[in-house]
């Protein structure tokens, strides 16, 4: 297959050494940043998966604290793993990280496996998260592809690429001295210049290489998004608060704790209302203080306590917001 961008050799190294000396300049200063440390490196590409810079760097701090190395996240119980990740959501992805730390540990000593082949076979990491640990931590020649890479592909070369052309066209590009500054350098760029929607080409360090200079934005259409309402019994006594287990089966967050649903009284008013998004749902969230226990399968659970549990998202953020946690 014939390079898609840029089309000669020059111009690919003009493109590389713009596009690194940008990123060396104006790079984010994230934390996981300042380490090479393959358990980091994949512990913030899985944390970063469909979530926000700013709430994994909140996550990865306590994360690392609670598991500094391998061996303690493999020893650790799944809960505690779980309870650790609580508000980052896509609870599959700790179980996962879980699964692999037992394996990294069991089958290699300890040592995480520099090959992407090895990597691919550990729980949970794919194409990208094996290239990603791969380049970053290891230094090997594997490019990756992520949405922001895709975009700066799309606009870099005027074209729609499809499935293994993004592959190849991202390993075209890769700068083999530096792949995993590279890897970091791409997705910055679509990340803080190269948008969706409004991309900043002013500031762009490889324009001169661009066929479209932000003309071909983004086709897909945002995922509007639903409304609905729930509401959720506060119930304290005694420096404990009334929890309760979602099914283990459940298809959403399985064997993680709430607050009950309901406590509604139409006497009074809710003692906050606070919004909250899942994937497409937009909810307005009412929470009501109640003194009489409900007539739930619940568990009182000592405050002090609370950081050890599986919360969901939801219910850090409503005991957050009530001053319990
Ligand atoms: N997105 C996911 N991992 C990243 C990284 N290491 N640098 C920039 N953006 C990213």
């Amino acid at each position: 297959m014939s390079p898609v961008l840029p089309p000669t050799t020059h111009d690919r190294r003009n493109f590389q050494r713009s596009l690194l000396s940008w990123y060396d300049l104006y790079r984010r200063d994230l934390p996981w940043r300042v380490s090479r440390d393959p358990y980091r490196v994949w512990l913030s590409e899985i944390m970063l998966q469909q979530t926000r810079v700013t709430a994994v760097i909140a996550h990865y701090h306590e994360f690392l604290r609670r598991f500094p190395t391998i061996e303690k996240l493999a020893a650790a119980r799944e809960a505690s793993v779980l309870a650790a990740w609580s508000g980052l959501g896509y609870y599959r992805r700790a179980r996962m990280l879980h699964a692999a730390a037992k394996a990294v540990v069991r089958d290699h000593a300890g040592k995480f496996p520099s090959a992407t082949g090895a990597l691919l076979a550990l729980p949970g990491i794919g194409r990208y998260t094996s290239a990603a640990i791969a380049s970053i931590a290891f230094d090997q020649p594997v490019a990756v592809v992520d949405g922001n890479v895709e975009r700066v592909l799309h606009r870099m070369s005027g074209r729609r690429l499809g499935g293994e052309e993004l592959w190849t066209a991202a390993n075209d590009l890769l700068d083999a001295k530096r792949p995993g500054d590279f890897n970091q350098a791409m997705m910055e760029l679509g990340a803080t210049v190269c948008k969706p929607r409004a991309p900043s080409c002013l500031t762009c360090p490889v324009i001169a290489l661009c066929a479209t200079c932000g003309e071909l934005t983004a086709t897909s259409k945002p995922v509007p998004q639903k409304k609905r309402e729930i509401n959720y019994a506060l119930n304290c006594r005694n420096g404990e608060v009334l929890l309760v287990q979602r099914a283990r089966d459940a298809s959403l967050m399985p064997g993680m704790w709430e607050l009950p649903e309901g406590g509604m009284s139409s006497a009074s008013q809710p003692q906050m209302t606070l919004r909250h998004s899942i994937t497409v749902t937009d909810y307005k969230v009412r929470v009501w203080c109640c003194v009489a226990p409900l007539p739930v399968v619940g568990k009182w659970i000592p405050v002090g306590r609370l950081k050890q549990v599986a919360l969901t998202g939801l219910a850090r953020k409503i005991l957050l917001a009530a001053d319990i946690i």
